[in-house]
Order: structure tokens, then sequence, then C-alpha cells
């Protein structure tokens, strides 16, 4: 595998400028501009129906953008479609495994297909057997294989000819925390030996802890760029700290009283009588939360710390939860591949 040094200030392995794709009224991928610097892991994260996998699939060449463009290592998607599929992988959203073969013999059939002699195809799917701990299963037919372990399989197949450049499609979803955990470490792993990443996901949990770069997508459009650090201080950090009050009208009162901890990212529902803080401090900020509240009257029904998701982030960038649903309400008569004028 060509080894990339991230340290080195190498031109990006991957330009993406203006890339538009509609079906129909629905702007998969509004406009969307990137960069991604090699030997680095790069997420996408967005909420389902966001346009990530058509993303992924015209930088894949398994799609035709309207306008705009793509480059991977300077070849363009569109009219260099054969070189560029032949120094990318691909992992999908749904395995491409064959149920009724093994594990051993998926990677070798997928390494005939990249033109690799069978001695060759048998060396690289032993190693990536090892690599990925599947050696032991190595015999058994697909069908028996966990979940984990078809997503292990399947991402070395999208290896098997070495690329350089690597896209997986929501590697994770479906997966128990323990095998999540244990393909976090296999994706770095790819990286220190230089390979370059870019995923997908709905986890905030795992763009922070897999990527140097988080893009966050909404609805076609990046809305927010930059180091897991950076998302996670527009949403109030590491920690969240969430109170429900035992009665939803004391809310405004509660957010008064709690106005100088840090009022600029307090969060609050009136209906529900829920706020949401910053734990910068974790117990401590818990412990002044109580007490603060308590001194002012205002009854605790229920509260606790928890990580900040996906949600958060969108709460916090946009004012509104992330979208999920159905986007064909084009609600502005625009005559589909039009540029919308959208802020
Ligand atoms: N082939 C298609 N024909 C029509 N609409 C499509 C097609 N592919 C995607 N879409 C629509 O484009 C939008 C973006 O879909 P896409 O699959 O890219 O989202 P996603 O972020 O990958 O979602 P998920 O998290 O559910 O995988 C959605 O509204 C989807 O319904
Ligand atoms: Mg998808």
């Amino acid at each position: 595998m060509p080894y990339i040094d991230p340290a080195q200030d190498n031109p990006p392995i991957v330009v993406v400028q203006g890339l538009f794709k509609a079906f129909g009224l629905i702007r998969a991928v509004d406009g969307i501009d990137l960069t991604v610097k090699p030997g680095t892991i790069t997420s996408l994260l967005g909420p389902n129906g966001s346009g990530k996998t058509t993303f992924v699939r015209i930088l894949c060449t398994l799609l035709q953008p309207d306008r705009g463009t793509a480059e991977i290592a300077g070849l363009d998607v569109v009219r260099q479609a054969a070189a560029v599929r032949s120094i990318i992988g691909l992992a999908g959203q749904n395995t491409a495994v064959d149920d009724i073969l093994t594990g051993r013999e998926n990677l070798i059939m997928m390494g005939r297909l990249y033109h690799l002699d069978s001695k060759e195809a048998r060396r690289r799917a032993g190693d990536l057997l090892d690599f990925f701990g599947l050696s032991d299963a190595a015999e058994r037919r697909v069908k028996t294989y966990s979940g984990g372990m078809r997503r292990r399989l399947d991402l070395a197949a999208s290896m098997i000819a070495y690329p350089p450049m690597i896209f997986l499609d929501e590697p994770t979803t479906g997966l128990d925390p323990r095998s999540r955990l244990g393909l976090w470490e296999v994706i770095k792993g790819l990286v220190e030996r230089g390979t370059t990443i870019f995923l997908t996901t709905q986890y905030l949990e795992e763009a922070d802890r897999v990527s140097d770069t988080v893009a966050v997508l909404d609805a076609g459009r990046i809305i927010r760029q930059g180091t897991p650090q950076e998302l996670k201080d527009c949403c109030g950090g590491d920690t969240l700290l969430w109170v429900k009050l035992a009665n939803p009208a004391s809310t405004n009162t509660a957010a008064h009283t709690l106005r100088t901890l840090d009022s600029e990212k307090l969060r609050v529902d009136a209906v529900t009588g829920l706020l949401h803080l910053p734990a910068r401090e974790g117990n401590t900020t818990l412990v002044q939360v109580v007490r603060q509240l308590d001194s002012a009257g205002i009854d605790i029904a229920d509260l606790g710390l928890r990580q900040p998701t996906l949600d958060d982030v969108f709460l916090q960038l946009t004012g509104r939860r992330a979208e999920t649903e159905s986007r064909e309400q084009s609600d502005d008569g625009l005559e589909e591949g039009e540029p919308s004028g959208r802020p």
C-alpha cells in the first residue's frame, strides 16, 4: 500500500466543487464543495436522507452528477471513471459479500475481479483475514457470520486491490458497541498504513472517535466542517447535562436561574420542561444546577449527564432537529436543477 505521510503538505486527494444531483424534485446533493487531505479520515455526518450515499456514489463513479466536478488523485470521476475505480475501494451500506461462499473464497473472488493472479489473490486474502481478525472463521460460509464479521469481511473485500482511498458508507450502522469499537480500531489501523478514509455516519460519537475532519450534511448541503472538537464545542462540549422539571410551567424561571452557568448554550423546551446545558465540569456542574434550582424552589423530576448526539449538533447549528423525513416537498417551485438561493 502506498504510504502517505499526513504531516507532509500534500495536495488534497479529493477535490469536490459545486457538486449537485437531483432525483426529480429532491436535491439529494445540493452544491457541495469539499477537499480531503491524503492519509486522513474524513466523516460525513448526517441524518437519514441527507444525501450521504448519493454523494459517496458519485465519488465512487456509480452515479453521475448533474453539475459540478469531483476529482480523486487528480482524476475526474466522470471522465476518468475507470481510472478512479482502480484507486478506490468502497464498502457500501449493504454488504456486497456472497452468503454461500466462505470468507476466504469471497476475498479471493474479489481479488480475481481486480485481475490479481490466483496466487496473489490468495496471499492478500490471507493477509486481510488476519488483519480483520477473521482467520478462524475463514473457512466458514458467510451466512453463518455475525453482523460485525460481515462488515469486517466487506471492509476487507473493499481493500483487496490495496486502494490508497477507501469509502465506507455507514460502516458501523446496526453493529453492537463492541463490534463498533473493533471496526474503529481497524479503520484507524488502515490510516496508519497510509490509506485515506472517507466515511459516512449518523453517529456523532463515531465521527468524533475516528475522524480528523467532520463535515455535517443537512439536506444535501455541508452546514459545518471542522475537527471533532470544534464540532462538539459548538454544541456544548463533551458532556451535556439535562434536567427534566417536575412542572414545565417553571421552565422559564429555571432558565433564568441557570443563566449564570452557560447561558449561551442553554437549551430549553418549555413544552416538556426539559433543559440542556454544557456540563463542562461534569458532576460539579450537576451539583451547581441542583443547588440553584433548589434555592429557587423549582422541583426536578429527573436529571443526568450524557454525550452529545447528531441531534444536539443540528439543534445548535440550525435551531431544529435533524431532518430525517422525506425531502420530496421542494416548496419553492423551481425546476429541477435550478439553484434555490436558499441561505
Ligand atoms: N435513486 C433514487 N431515486 C430517487 N430518489 C433518491 C434516489 N437515491 C436517493 N434518493 C433520495 O435522495 C435523498 C438522499 O438520499 P441518500 O440515500 O443519499 O441519503 P443518505 O444520507 O444516504 O440516507 P441514509 O442515512 O438513510 O442512508 C433522499 O431523499 C432519497 O430519498
Ligand atoms: Mg445512505
